[in-house]
């Protein structure tokens, strides 16, 4: 795994873009800034062994290299259902086809260059969007996950992983130190991770926890619940 420096020794003046340069460094950049990455996809493995059924497609809206439809594949070994992968940063597919070129089932494993807002899906058994919602804008996004209800069959799924903010500005803060914690143990220096929070300051626009369950609500969607939390990033299931 090619290690993130992309912010330790140079001044970065522009906003983060998922480029090349990015995706060759992603997987050690998801690994050491979002916290209990394996344990929620362990949480969303066991929620879709209970909902899926039989030939369903499992759609992922914003991919990346595929590190979690990969898994899920690899844990939902049913021959019958497949797993289509979405992300609109060619070097991300383009890891993404790479990583499933070695998987042995990788017949059920698509990965397409697309932007997420301008799908058109049916049928889906599920939709997993993680850490991906953040990054539209915050205008678009009761369209958008109102038009992505459509693209699930009845009883189908949405599981949606965020960074999220608190309303109390004190805990707000707290969770925000917790977090700088987190990044400091994981080996970024002070410069690095200002560096990077600077580059993303416009780019990444959290919600809060009731903020993301009250689009899913609106845009029809019959169940609600958050699954998972660790201070300030939280996970959401949704049931159409
Ligand atoms: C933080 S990463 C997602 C991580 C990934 N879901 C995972 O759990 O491993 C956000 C991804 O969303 C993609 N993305 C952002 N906006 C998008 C859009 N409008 N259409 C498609 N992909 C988008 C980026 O290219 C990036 O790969």
């Amino acid at each position: 795994m090619n290690k993130d420096e992309i912010y330790k020794n140079k001044e970065v003046k522009e906003d983060f873009r998922f480029n090349r340069q990015v995706a060759e460094v992603f997987d050690d950049m998801l690994s050491r800034s979002v916290p209990c990455y394996g344990q929620v996809m362990d949480l969303s493995t066991r929620i879709l062994t209970q909902k899926l059924q039989p030939g369903d497609t499992i759609f992922d809206l914003g991919c990346s290299t595929g590190t979690t439809l990969i898994e899920l594949a690899r844990r939902l070994p049913q021959e019958d259902l497949q797993f289509v992968g979405f992300d609109n940063s060619a070097a991300m597919i383009g890891k993404a086809s790479s990583k499933a070129e070695m998987y042995t089932m990788k017949d059920r494993l698509n990965f397409i260059e697309q932007d997420i807002t301008e799908l058109d899906l049916q049928d889906g058994g599920a939709i997993i969007m993680n850490y991906t919602l953040q990054f539209i804008r915050p205008m678009m996004r009761q369209e958008f996950i109102k038009k992505i209800r459509t693209f699930l069959r009845p009883g189908g799924v949405l599981i949606i992983s965020e960074k999220v903010i608190s309303h109390d500005p004190m805990l707000n803060r707290t969770f925000i130190d917790l977090y700088l914690d987190f990044k400091r143990e994981s080996g970024y220096s002070e410069l690095e991770i200002s560096r990077k929070r600077e580059a993303m300051e416009n780019i990444l626009i959290p919600f809060s926890v009731e903020e993301n369950l009250t689009l899913m609500k609106d845009a029809g969607f019959s169940s609600v619940e958050t699954f998972f939390r660790w201070f300030n990033f939280s996970s959401f299931v949704a049931i159409k």
